[in-house]
Parts: structure tokens; C-alpha cells; sequence
């Protein structure tokens, strides 16, 4: 789904960005979302919650794959 209208961005490219570890702020300037009319903010900003309520970053140790074996659905042995 389409959440930035005017920069044409989704809302599963903001989740990609949120899973990685960046916040509202990275991806907007990453992004561009919320930066022209800004209609878009509180959408965006949810899906941004959503996802690092879902996926906190402090599982994800450094070196490993990314996505993370454990966001993928396969058990971690190391
Ligand atoms: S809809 Fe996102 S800035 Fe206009």
C-alpha cells in the first residue's frame, strides 16, 4: 500500500527501512516520506512503530545476515 502519495513510497518499503534498525527520523531522510504535505506523517510513523515493536533491533547481533535468520523464520544456532 501506498502511504507518501507525493514521494510515492509504500508501506513495506518503510517497514524494510524500520526492520533495519532505522527510526521515523533515518527514514524520512532516507526516504523522503513526510517531507512535501506531510499528510502522510501519522501513517508512516505507525508502520515505523509497528515494525520495531515487531523486530527490536537489540537481537540483531553484529555480522549476522541481514535479514537476521530469526526475522526470517529459521532458528538460530550460533
Ligand atoms: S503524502 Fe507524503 S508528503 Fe504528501
Amino acid at each position: 500500500m501506498i502511504v507518501c502519495v507525493c514521494r510515492r513510497i509504500s508501506d513495506r518499503e518503510i517497514a524494510r527501512h524500520a526492520r533495519a534498525g532505522l527510526g521515523f527520523d533515518e527514514i524520512q531522510f532516507e526516504l523522503g516520506v513526510a517531507t512535501q504535505c506531510g499528510q502522510c506523517e501519522g501513517c508512516a510513523r505507525d508502520v515505523v512503530a509497528q515494525c520495531s515493536a515487531a523486530c527490536p533491533t537489540a537481537h540483531i547481533k553484529p555480522g549476522m545476515p541481514f535479514p537476521a535468520p530469526a526475522v526470517r523464520g529459521v532458528a538460530f544456532a550460533g
